[in-house]
């Protein structure tokens, strides 16, 4: 049997059924309501049938007054339990694990979304006229994001998902607590790693507490964010010793954030890692050399060998891909009954290079749109499009979910 098919038991004591997982892509598919509907049972029925072993939701965020983007899933203790109940069922009952990405976007929600964002500190992102500046959350503000967290995991387990992901990469708020150049704060959530990483593995501790020892908690966490005076790979190592302790099931590593995109290329990463074919293999290394958490690497994978190759040879537990999910209709199908060798990454380039990054994003939201309505993916999606439908897209989604608050 290929490396790929091969089963995986968790610490927690679940098995997944194979090494393929697909990684985190934001929906944006949800109306003012903010609950999952049609067009997210459809999308997760057709990723499922093409048999991964685990899937994970788009980021779900703990709070609707500072979201990722305007069609986001919240989830909270009062949600209403159906939606959720018929989205994870579509998943489950193909007997796939169905995990729940958990998020809060901090400084990182657009203007759209809220021209008051809350971080650790008052740092702005400065990317395109985008975003607001954000104040340094309060200490009882800190107590009312560890309890959301806590409580939206309690509400995942409770609608059938199979595990959750706290989202600690990419420049959210968690990861922004984490980085000393976005946490600048002088009480015990910042300063020293071990105060910057205080809020990430307190929640991860009460979520234990409160799912159990036999559900799956995982933590998506950068190997670095690629930015001068920013969380670096020893930061990131006490983190990843830290999370082993507290019985983490799954460490998926990325990198980036919104000002330095690491996730989508290999810019800013070593030369070693540069020549293979995925992003973040000599970290998966160190984090390997320090002890025995789980691992999945997610980025730039795209040919079967390769990821047989980086199995067979231990290099980490679970492969995981983004992107190919939106390149061909039968990706997960394909890589697992060997009929599908490679996926090839389009040429996306915007008529305006500020908006480089929306295009790109504009390109693969229009896919996900896609498959929720029941169509095949569409290669040739014009760059211009794209731009303009994320822009357009941000700003009437934003002003309904206004209009309804
Ligand atoms: C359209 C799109 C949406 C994404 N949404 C999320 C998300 O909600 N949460 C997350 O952790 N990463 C998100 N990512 C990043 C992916 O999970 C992944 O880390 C990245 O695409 C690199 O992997 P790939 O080379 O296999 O695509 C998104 C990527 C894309 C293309």
């Amino acid at each position: 049997m290929a490396a790929l098919n091969q089963p995986f038991t968790l610490p927690c004591g679940e098995t997944l059924n194979n090494r393929m997982a697909k990684a985190a892509l934001t929906e944006r598919l949800a109306d003012p309501s903010h609950l999952p509907n049609e067009k997210h049972l459809k999308l997760y029925e057709t990723w499922a049938k093409g048999g991964a072993g685990m899937l994970l939701s788009g980021n779900i965020l703990i709070d609707e007054r500072y979201l990722e983007a305007a069609g986001n899933v919240v989830a909270h203790a009062l949600s209403p339990e159906d939606p959720f109940k018929k989205w994870t069922k579509t998943v489950t009952d193909t007997n796939t694990h169905f995990w729940a990405q958990l998020n809060h976007a901090g400084r990182q929600s657009t203007i759209f979304s809220t021209l008051k964002p809350v971080s650790a500190s008052d740092v702005k992102l400065k990317k395109a006229g985008m975003f607001a500046k954000p104040r340094p959350l309060t200490e009882p503000e800190i107590e009312d994001v560890i309890q959301r967290f806590v409580n939206t995991a309690t509400f995942c387990r409770r609608v059938g998902f199979t595990g959750i992901q706290f989202h600690a990469a990419h420049g959210y708020l968690l990861s922004q607590f984490l980085s000393p150049k976005t946490n600048l704060r002088t009480d015990k959530w910042g300063g020293m790693i071990t105060n910057r990483a205080r809020l990430l593995l307190t929640i991860v501790e009460r979520t234990r507490k409160a799912v159990g020892n036999e559900f799956p908690i995982s933590v998506k966490l950068n190997s670095a964010d690629f930015l001068r005076g920013g969380f670096e790979e020893d930061d990131a190592l006490f983190v990843i010793r830290e999370l082993t302790k507290r019985g983490v099931d799954l460490l998926e590593i990325s990198g980036g954030t919104y000002e330095e995109v690491t996730f989508f290329s290999k810019k800013g990463i070593k030369q070693s890692t540069k020549e293979r074919e995925a992003y973040f293999l000599d970290f998966a290394k160190a984090v390997r050399a320090e002890g025995d958490i789980p691992i999945m690497v997610t980025g730039g994978f795209r040919t079967l060998a390769f990821c047989n190759k980086v199995l067979e040879d231990k290099e980490l537990d679970i492969v995981g891909f983004g992107r190919p999910f939106l390149l061909h209709d039968d990706f997960a199908a394909g890589f697992l009954d060997g009929s599908l060798a490679k996926v090839d990454d389009p040429i996306i380039k915007s008529p305006l290079k500020m908006y480089q990054d929306f295009a790109v994003a504009g390109y693969y939201d229009k896919q996900i749109e896609r498959i929720a309505e029941g169509k095949k993916i569409d290669l040739n999606y014009s760059a211009t499009m794209a731009t303009l439908r994320m822009t357009k897209n941000e700003f009437w989604k934003g002003l309904k979910n206004k209009i309804n608050m």
